[in-house]
């Protein structure tokens, strides 16, 4: 008899597969990244990602209940300012918007659900670096250490769980971790966007964060051609106290996130970011791609790869999805 090795018989039906079925995506593992801006009376469309918006704080406050009673395990906030100036200040001010919007989440969801800040200059510099920059015009990371130090207790203060580091400055995580303990928030976690890559797919984040950038951040976002670098990254974060570490994007490093996995002994997380959410979209628009097929099967394949926890603008959805059994 031949084939004697018939690998389908572990396929022939849905019960069968389900028990053989390893890699699972439940709503808990989900994070949902949010956008508020400052100064608007409703909620605006970003046309490059269809479906999101940048929120009012009203808007955001039910957005947040919605997705809390769905399931997600997280939400990811990032504030859009109406001034912005060379040093950031609407970050490091707790009346930015970030910030207010961090205590009304705090009030609303606070007790339901982890409550995440991202941690970054470039929504609040006019020239849209992630730090300061210095006389020449390059991202001075030292100076920039110091406002993350300050940021991070703002937030903090301001209600955040989890800081999320975003910048890629070298020694972020130990300067916030640092300033975190000397203010009394030593159980304010740091989530560190460890592995950053200079990615094309965050295009459509910087239409959603009206982002002023000229140029892009390859001086201090890693290339996009190096893997063992991002082993490096991960290994100064949680050598400087990271508490969950993240590859990001997700899908085009799959390969990272499995190498990364591999040797942390820390939650993982992956972002699987803007652009990869728009390609699916625009596929699905064109009737291409099937919308729930393929979202399910993309957060599976990030989870396959070894992310405890994804970062994804289909979480609220797809958790519900999941809730309901498919
Ligand atoms: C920086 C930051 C970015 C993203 C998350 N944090 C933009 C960048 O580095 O250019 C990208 C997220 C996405 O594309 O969905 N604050």
């Amino acid at each position: 008899m031949y084939p004697s090795h018939r690998p389908r018989r572990l396929r022939k039906n849905a019960a069968v597969r389900r028990l053989v079925s390893e890699t699972s995506v439940e709503p808990r593992h989900l994070v949902l990244p949010m956008f508020v801006r400052e100064g608007i009376a409703e909620p605006m469309p970003i046309p490059s990602m269809p479906g999101v918006v940048q929120h009012t704080r009203d808007s955001l406050r039910k957005a947040a209940v919605e997705a809390v009673s769905a399931g997600v395990g997280g939400l990811m906030l990032f504030g859009v300012p109406a001034e912005r100036d060379a040093v950031g200040s609407a970050g490091t001010d707790p009346d930015g918007i970030l910030n207010v919007a961090l205590r009304d989440l705090s009030a609303e969801v606070g007790s339901d659900t982890v409550l995440m800040a991202d941690l970054c200059l470039d929504e609040f510099t006019d020239h849209g670096h992630c730090g300061l920059l210095d006389s020449e015009g390059a991202v001075d990371n030292d100076r920039t250490l110091q406002v993350y130090g300050e940021m991070a207790v703002v937030q903090a203060e301001s209600g955040a769980d989890v800081v999320g580091p975003s910048g890629m400055m070298d020694g972020q995580v130990g300067v916030i971790r640092e300033s975190l303990d000397a203010t009394g928030f030593s159980d304010t976690a740091v989530l560190a966007y460890s592995v950053k890559y200079a990615s094309a797919y965050f295009g459509p984040f910087r239409d959603a964060v009206d982002s002023q950038l000229k140029g892009d951040r390859k001086t201090y976002q890693q290339d996009p051609a190096n893997g063992r670098e991002a082993l490096r990254e991960a290994d100064l974060d949680l050598a400087e106290g990271a508490d969950m570490v993240m590859v990001k994007p997700a899908m085009s490093y799959l390969d990272v996130l499995r190498d990364i996995a591999g040797v942390a002994d820390v939650p993982v997380a992956a972002y699987q970011v803007s652009g990869e959410y728009s390609m699916v979209e625009a596929a699905v628009a064109n009737g291409w791609l099937d919308r729930e097929r393929t979202v399910l099967e993309s957060l599976t394949s990030i989870r396959r790869a070894g992310a405890d926890i994804v970062l994804t603008y289909w979480a609220a959805e797809a958790a519900r999805w999941l809730k309901a059994g498919r």
